[in-house]
């Protein structure tokens, strides 16, 4: 029976990641769910962000569902020494399973276009695949300093993490459209050199891809004009995070987006927002992001296309006749769980 590991964590991930049970253990009765801590509420129950007990039963996971982590600006999570806080949980989490290819789907459902706050004409049609490198760069230097009028987080990349990950991209450009859009800097970064002439030699091995690139602050501008321009989008750990943040306004709100976080072993499943702690505990969270995640995990890890297809399909009709608050509706967490279920 393939096991996932829940791993709920702080804030809204909880609410969510509840409502993504509810439909996982709907479409997937015969799964071993077995729940553990993470992040801030591993801290405080264990001392660490990221325990033994967790890694422990990772061990034996095909895969692993997460909610978010992490406190409110002011939380005293955010006051411990930086290893001890909750996003170092995630990090740690992310480097012990390996996943280095990061994958954030973007996709204007069909007939949910109004809820972008976007012209529905931007909108309309938006289906690209944002491909995060997510153990390398700044997040994972291994210099990083910190001194007390100085500090540094360098951008550092080696020829072996740029070609694995864009081995990811462009066989996932190869099953979609064809086009891969490599995102740099490379009209001022060495870093970014190095990016450039990397993928480039690697696509050679895919003549059916369509390889192009592009400077990372032109890329924001488009992504929010222009977007049916993109089908992957192929970047560095940094520039990923936040372009996909901002690729969330195509479809309405953070709360839709899902991602699939893939290396060699198990996968990690997570929505990309956070733990909106300004939100936390009220039950108006929108679950969307986590319950597609849930798609993805059985896609991916689990190899059950046609669950993963229903999960995205019945996520589709609750939005439309349920939007939730983030999306300018009225239905809180339960509600549009309520009206996912029945749609499967
Ligand atoms: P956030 O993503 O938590 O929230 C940004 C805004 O989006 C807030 O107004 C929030 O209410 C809203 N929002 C986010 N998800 C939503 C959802 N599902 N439904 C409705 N509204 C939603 O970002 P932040 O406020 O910058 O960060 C809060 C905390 O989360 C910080 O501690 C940060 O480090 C952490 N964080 C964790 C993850 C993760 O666990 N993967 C990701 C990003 C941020
Ligand atoms: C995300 C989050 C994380 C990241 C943080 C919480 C470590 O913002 O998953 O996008 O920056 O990767
Ligand atoms: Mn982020």
């Amino acid at each position: 029976m393939p096991k996932v590991v829940v791993l709920p964590g702080d804030g809204i991930g909880p609410e969510v990641v509840g409502a993504a049970l509810e439909v996982l253990r709907e479409v997937a009765p015969d799964l071993t769910l077995e729940e553990h801590l993470i992040g801030g509420a591993a801290f405080d129950a264990e001392g660490d962000p990221f325990p033994g007990s967790t890694r422990d039963a990772l061990a034996g996971a095909d895969a692993a569902l997460l909610g978010t982590v992490g406190g409110a600006q002011d939380s005293a999570w955010n006051r411990l020494p930086r290893p001890q806080r909750p996003e170092s949980g995630l990090l740690r989490l992310r480097q012990h399973l390996g996943v280095f290819a990061n994958l954030r789907p973007v996709r204007v459902m069909p007939g949910l276009e109004h809820l972008s706050p976007l012209r529905p004409e931007i909108a309309a049609g938006v289906d690209l695949l944002i491909v995060r490198e997510l153990l390398g760069g700044a997040y994972f230097d291994p210099r990083r300093e910190r001194g007390e009028d100085a500090a540094f987080n360098t951008i550092g990349y080696t020829r072996a993490e740029i070609e694995r990950v864009s081995g990811h991209a462009l066989r996932a450009a190869q099953e979609r459209r064809g086009g891969l859009t490599s995102v740099d800097k490379a009209n001022v970064l060495e870093v970014s050199e190095l990016w450039r002439e990397t993928v480039t030699a690697r696509a050679q091995q895919y003549p059916d891809v369509t390889l192009h690139h592009e400077y990372v602050d032109s890329v924001a501008t488009l992504l929010v004009t222009r977007p049916e321009r993109y089908d992957v989008l192929l970047t560095e750990n940094l520039f990923g995070d936040i372009l996909s943040d901002l690729a969330a306004v195509l479809p309405g709100s953070l709360g839709l987006m899902p991602s699939a976080s893939l290396g060699a072993g198990a996968g990690l499943y997570e929505p990309i927002h956070g733990s909106a702690p300004d939100i936390a505990g009220q039950g108006v969270a929108n679950p969307a992001g986590t319950i597609l995640s849930v798609a993805m995990l059985l896609r991916y890890s689990l190899n059950r296309g046609a669950e993963a297809d229903r999960v995205e399909t019945a996520v589709q009709a609750a939005l439309s006749a349920h939007p939730t608050r983030d999306l300018g509706g009225k239905a809180d967490t339960t509600e549009l769980t309520a009206a996912v279920l029945p749609a499967l």
